[in-house]
């Protein structure tokens, strides 16, 4: 079963207070989301592999290290999941991005497909998918789909906030993917909404109602 985990670091949790409040307009939305993306990257890249190098500082030789050549690949879900990306490239700006773009079929209410642009080496990538929310988790388990149909095999999920219904259709979805979250909320409205949440977080990032 895949993995939750919820940063509990000070600054994702001030700055999250930051983006659920209501009165907080779009530009300092966008730049909180990207903030807090960062710091979850930060966080999430803790496990990649060094490998020792040799750095002949002004004063002398230095042992070092450098990470050893792990390939990333970030793939936001459209249109939210692009209020991520900049935050973490800032910090792995040698990771390639993918997009995953979804539609909800109006008769059928399933995810469908529209736009799908991954990297060539897909098979050989470790993956973060990512949506700032993780409501009923139909989009995030699609997007997934539609990845591991094109050979991606190692895939993560980071979201800022998840209702526990996501967590578990994506768990029961995908039980191999790991799910960062910054918190982990009570549960979903009846207008799909996760509560308390921060509203529609694609409406609030790009200044559309
Ligand atoms: N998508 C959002 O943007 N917000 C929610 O609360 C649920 C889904």
């Amino acid at each position: 079963m895949g993995k939750v985990y919820v940063f509990d670091h000070p600054l994702i949790q001030h700055k999250l207070s930051y983006l659920r409040n209501e009165k907080t307009g779009t530009k300092e939305f966008r730049e909180l989301t990207n903030e807090i993306a960062g710091l979850m990257a930060f966080e999430i890249t803790r496990e990649l592999p060094l490998e020792d190098v040799k750095v002949q500082t002004p004063v002398a030789e230095a042992d070092c290290k450098t990470i050893s050549g792990k390939k990333l690949g970030i793939v936001p879900i459209l249109r939210a999941g692009l209020g991520m990306v900049d935050g973490m490239m800032d910090l792995i700006p040698a990771a390639k991005i993918g997009h995953v773009g979804l539609y909800r079929d109006p008769e059928t209410l399933q995810p469908v497909e529209y736009y799908v642009k991954l990297p060539s080496d897909t098979g050989e990538r470790d993956f973060i998918v990512v949506d700032p929310m993780l409501a009923t988790g139909g989009s995030a388990i699609e997007a997934i789909n539609v990845m591991k149909k094109r050979g991606a095999k190692n895939i993560r999920l980071m979201c800022l906030v998840a209702a526990p219904e996501g967590v578990e259709a994506m768990q029961e979805a995908h039980p191999e993917v790991d799910i960062y979250l910054a918190s982990l909320d009570e549960k979903l409205n009846e207008k799909g909404y996760i509560v308390p949440g921060l509203g529609d977080a694609g409406d609030r990032l790009f200044g559309t109602k």
